[in-house]
């Protein structure tokens, strides 16, 4: 389908358009009009009924806005960034791996600087705009910087959050002492996060300002190989694009079950194969087709800093084959990260069965050493070794220091402990969970629904957006304006606004214009009242699909509405159980 005939319906019919319009719009910034919020919304719901209802995740929602600390732990402030080079002619930026995949037809991403000047002079690719000299690349970080306050010296850095995870990883202990999970469970968000991409394009596919929805499944990274629920999941068959694939000059997408697909380690283990397979069942169920969706391995190139193994969900489109959501093994990396710099213990406690007596090594601390140096702080000092008992002994063991902020002053608190064996009834043991991360991108989805529902016949357009999904759920038509019919029709208006069903109320021009309106932007069910709804109290229900028609009682419309809506019965067929069908 052509991209530019979906714009056109949605900024035309209100569903986006580009944001500050009436000063020329801000590039990689979106508004969501009225029929986008609703069309949002429908996926955003099914999305948190699968993740939250049914897997039983937590939902949280935290600040966009985070200091400094929290991206240096997580890695973004070193690593969160893209190749960028300038033009020596024209000044514009764009991002070189882009601009060497369009001139070559080849994915660069994620190789060196140095590669890609290689390939800008071997290839002789210049400035796509003005054909000027590029500049050799250097990396641009894609997080907005901010400060919060407002001290003499400007205040505390920050960022706008680049994804919603790191909000879930610094509330991971506030999840553990409320909630009180057991491993695996899940925190999920839902929000915005923000990216300042070099060159924002494709409608909403590369944006800067975008809602992501997250699943930060923690789990025993010892029990990886074993999911509580992937034999429910086994026998599905997922459309994979496995990393060898891609290498090959005539690779192919292989069709398998996710079971034979992990057992034969192509996916690295059944936490993935398990969210992949409910990637499916999710995209499914937003009506994406199933030829169109495939599950593409990254390469190692393309992998995040903190990845083992990183699937991409991908939906053919007027654009190529685009990522909605990644699927990573991101071991301990984010726990044992937001330790390191947090100095928070950030493990979990595993009771075992029977408690067991060991000989474990404990760092003891020198409480009159403490006393001296840290005066009225050493309280603070005992609770830092308490809480690093285990890091303090393998800093120690390897001759290396760990350094703590008593009061105002870092400290190294190695020569504040001594290393013993001492007997103890151990009760269990503390872990680091391992994350893997379902994470998808709400415009990206949206974009990739509308493009498959979007349908042309030889004289009409219409979104055929699942019923559930759709951004109105009725249309209601006086087939005249008069003879009483508008009243009537608006008395069908507030009973089924009443019955908790979107209604738009269309009296302009003829029927088939009306019909013509509302099959643009998805409305599934239209009602005409004519006259004989005088005579019969009847209206004609109309599919926007297949266009079938039925004559229903009025009283009934809720009803069969209610049940067509949850996608059971159809109209062809009677409307589904409805007593005026019988
Ligand atoms: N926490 C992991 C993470 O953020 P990601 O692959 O960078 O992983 C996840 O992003 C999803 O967010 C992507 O699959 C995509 O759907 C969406 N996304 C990322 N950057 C985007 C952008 N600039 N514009 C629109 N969506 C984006």
């Amino acid at each position: 389908m052509d991209a530019d005939k979906i714009m056109d319906i949605c900024v035309r019919r209100g569903f986006l358009w580009r944001s500050c319009e009436i000063y020329g719009g801000v590039g990689g910034f979106y508004d969501l009009g009225p029929l986008g919020v609703a069309l949002e919304r429908g996926i955003k719901d099914l999305w948190r009924e699968l993740f939250v209802v049914q897997e039983g995740g937590y939902e949280i929602d935290t600040p966009t806005i985070m200091p400094e600390v929290v991206f240096v732990a997580s890695g973004h402030v070193a690593k969160f960034h893209d190749p960028l080079t300038d033009c020596a002619s024209c000044k514009k930026s764009f991002r070189a791996d882009h601009i060497i995949e369009e001139a070559m037809g080849r994915n660069v991403e994620g190789l060196p600087t140095e590669e890609l000047d290689a390939l800008i002079a071997d290839e002789g690719i210049v400035c796509p705009e003005c054909g000027g000299a590029l500049a050799p690349i250097r990396y641009f970080n894609l997080m907005f910087r901010t400060s919060i306050g407002s001290t003499s010296t400007g205040g505390a850095t920050a960022y706008a959050r680049p994804e919603t995870a790191q909000g879930m990883f610094v509330a991971f202990n506030r999840i553990m002492r409320t909630m009180r999970p057991r491993l695996p469970f899940s925190i999920i968000q839902i929000g915005k996060a923000y990216r300042n991409e070099i060159s924002p394009r494709q409608g909403l596919l590369r944006v800067r300002e975008f809602t992501q929805m997250e699943a930060e499944v923690f789990l025993d990274g010892r029990n990886i190989g074993t999911h509580p629920r992937f034999d429910t999941v086994r026998d599905e068959t997922l459309r994979l694009f496995p990393r060898e694939e891609q290498l090959k000059q005539d690779g192919v997408i292989v069709e398998m079950p996710a079971g034979e697909a992990v057992d034969k380690g192509i996916i690295d283990n059944p936490y993935l194969g398990y969210y992949l397979t409910l990637s499916k069942f999710y995209l499914l169920a937003i009506g994406i087709p199933w030829e169109a969706i495939r599950f593409r391995q990254q390469l190692p190139d393309e992998k995040a800093h903190y990845s083992r193994d990183t699937w991409d969900v991908e939906i053919e489109t007027s654009y190529g084959w685009v990522e909605i959501a990644g699927h990573a093994y991101r071991t301990d990396y984010d726990l044992t990260s937001h330790t390191r710099v947090s100095g928070k213990d950030l493990t979990v406690f595993l009771p075992y069965d029977e408690p067991k007596v060991e000989i474990v090594r404990k760092a003891v601390p020198d409480k009159g050493a403490l006393g001296k140096q840290f005066k009225s702080a050493a309280k603070e000092a005992l609770e830092f070794i308490k809480e690093r008992n285990a890091d303090l002994v393998k800093v120690k063991d390897d001759g290396k220091s760990l350094e703590a902020k008593i009061g105002d002053e870092m400290v190294d608190m190695v020569p504040f402990i001594e290393v013993r064996e001492v007997e103890e009834k151990v009760a269990g043991e503390h872990i680091v969970p391992h994350v893997v991360e379902p994470s998808y991108g709400v415009g990206r989805i949206l974009w990739c629904v509308l493009e498959h529902a979007l349908k042309e016949e030889d004289d009409r357009t219409y979104l055929a957006l699942a019923p559930h999904l759709a951004p109105i759920s009725c249309g209601v038509f006086p087939l005249v304006n008069r003879d009483g019919l508008p009243e009537l029709a608006k008395a069908i208006e507030k009973a089924l606004r009443d019955a908790g069903i979107d209604v738009i109320y269309d009296a302009g021009g003829s029927i088939g214009r009306r019909y013509a309106r509302c099959d643009e932007i998805g409305v599934p069910f239209g009602v005409t009242v004519d006259a004989q709804t005088l005579d019969d109290g009847t209206v004609t229900l109309r599919e926007r699909d297949s266009k079938k028609q039925e004559r229903v009682p009025v009283d009934d419309l809720p009803l069969v509405l209610g049940v067509l809506l949850a996608g059971e019965g159809d109209v062809e067929a009677g409307c589904g159980p409805c007593a005026g069908c019988e």
